[in-house]
């Protein structure tokens, strides 16, 4: 393994360089009105595509899925109330950023960056000229006519966690999975696809610290004060969908589609939850889950909704892999485990449910309230480079954190659309093949 690595990193460069070239042609076609192409980070079609990526498909999703732990404990501090989760450095060097990347441009004239799509987020932020520890796409204030810092006395200053007043400016910290941020709180044109936002306001990160920070910035569609969907309420009406592509067709793009016009009107839907102690995250009831037509024995409190602890489950589509609090999850594995009867099992990463034969269950189906999404296999078998080898994508909550919260993966999501319609207070999924 060790004599591997060198050649393996020449290869990841080789792949990277020419991943670079392919881009340009994956993003020549214009987003139109409204609707946006969304690509999977690790695609060729992504220049943000992390050298890793390039090792072998069973790296990536082993490393996707120790990003997830990250991801998990991040989420469950925001969910659990009054507790600070402090994030764990895993063992090694991590690139943790959610998995989902758009194309954006902020300013006037515009300056093009690839943002990462974060639906448990609220604020956009952008690393900005002379950033300490950003990469090397920033957004430069001083070439936009439209730019504006905004002081302490704004609204908006009020609205961001731990803000900051620096002189008359304002400005916020934060952490985001492994790392933290410093960043000042100011407006300019955002434009989506062909539509520009005027004074929208976003965070210019000045300093970076870790490894989670998506490397252009981030896109937050969270339901809180300052997300996309609150600043453009005019503009969009507080919906959007998307339909993720699978990270098996990673050359594919799918589709961020912003406001009311042209989603599906065959969708089925559950309703949307608020815990106001946590208002960005979007909760939906789980009532249940079935493997093939058999209901397993879930205790009902480890899908109970409680704004209080945070407990429940939410839809997120920065986190790769369905997790579920232990009790939840040792009943779906016991139930495929028991349908494989004697064949070896095995693990994989943190996959503790893999076998060298093929999977009989067929379908996977949460209940939610109003609502059964029924899963073919491609949203929960991964399978191995080599092929020998196929694992139930999901896992048990990660141990060391509070694990009340259930999170519904992207992995679990793609080939679908999902549709948030806030005025109604609801979630929509139909599936559809964008990849
Ligand atoms: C915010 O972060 C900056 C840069 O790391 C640091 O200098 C400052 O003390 C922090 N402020 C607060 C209030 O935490
Ligand atoms: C993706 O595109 C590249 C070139 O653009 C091609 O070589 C490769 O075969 C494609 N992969 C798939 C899975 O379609
Ligand atoms: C979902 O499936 C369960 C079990 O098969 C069934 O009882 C329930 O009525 C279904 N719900 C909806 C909304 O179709």
């Amino acid at each position: 393994m060790k004599a591997l690595l060198p050649t393996l990193l020449v290869l990841a460069l080789l792949l990277v360089t020419a991943s670079e070239a392919r881009a340009a042609k994956c993003w020549s076609r214009q987003d139109q009105g409204s609707t946006l192409q969304v690509f999977h980070v690790y695609s060729p079609c992504s220049p943000l595509r992390p050298p890793h990526a390039a090792a072998s498909w069973e790296e990536s999703v082993l490393q996707m899925q120790a990003e997830d732990k990250v991801r998990l404990q991040y989420l469950s501090s925001l969910a659990v109330a009054g507790k600070s989760v402090v994030p764990i450095a895993s063992g090694r060097q991590i690139v943790q950023s959610p998995t989902y990347i758009v194309r954006a441009k902020i300013g006037t004239p515009p300056q093009a960056f690839l943002l990462a799509l974060d639906t448990s987020n609220d604020a956009a932020w952008i690393p900005c000229d002379g950033c300490l520890g950003c990469s090397s796409t920033v957004f430069s204030p001083l070439k936009s006519t439209s730019y504006k810092p905004l002081p302490c006395s704004a609204a908006q200053c009020k609205q961001v966690p731990n803000p900051t007043c620096d002189g008359s400016a304002c400005g916020f910290n934060l952490t985001y999975g492994g790392s933290s941020i410093a960043a000042d709180l100011t407006q300019d044109t955002l434009t989506l696809a062909t539509d520009p936002v005027p004074a929208y306001t976003f965070g210019c990160i000045k300093k970076a610290t870790g490894t989670s920070v998506p490397p252009q910035g981030l896109l937050g569609l969270g339901r809180g004060p300052l997300s996309l969907l609150s600043q453009t309420q005019s503009l969009y009406q507080s919906t959007f969908s998307y339909c993720l592509p699978s990270f098996k067709a990673l050359n594919f793009s799918g589709s961020l589609r912003l406001g009311p016009i042209g989603q599906p009107k065959r969708i089925k839907y559950t309703p949307l939850l608020k815990n106001p102690r946590r208002s960005s995250l979007y909760y939906v009831i789980l009532r249940g889950i079935k493997v093939g037509r058999r209901t397993v024995d879930i205790p009902p409190s480890a899908l109970a909704f409680n704004p209080t602890t945070g407990a429940g489950t939410v839809i997120d589509s920065g986190t790769v892999f369905t997790r579920l609090v232990a009790p939840a999850y040792t009943a779906v594995r016991d139930e495929f485990r028991r349908r494989m009867g004697k064949a070896a099992l095995s693990s994989l990463g943190g996959f503790d449910t893999c076998y060298s034969v093929p999977i009989v269950v067929p379908t996977l189906t949460f209940m939610f309230e109003g609502m059964n999404v029924t899963l073919p296999q491609d949203n929960f078998l991964i399978h191995s480079s080599a092929g020998s080898l196929t694992c139930l994508a999901m896992a048990a909550a990660p141990e060391n954190v509070n694990s009340v919260l259930n999170v519904i993966a992207n992995m679990q999501q793609q080939n679908h659309r999902v549709l948030f319609d806030l005025p109604n207070s609801r979630l929509g999924v139909a599936r559809e093949t964008c990849s």
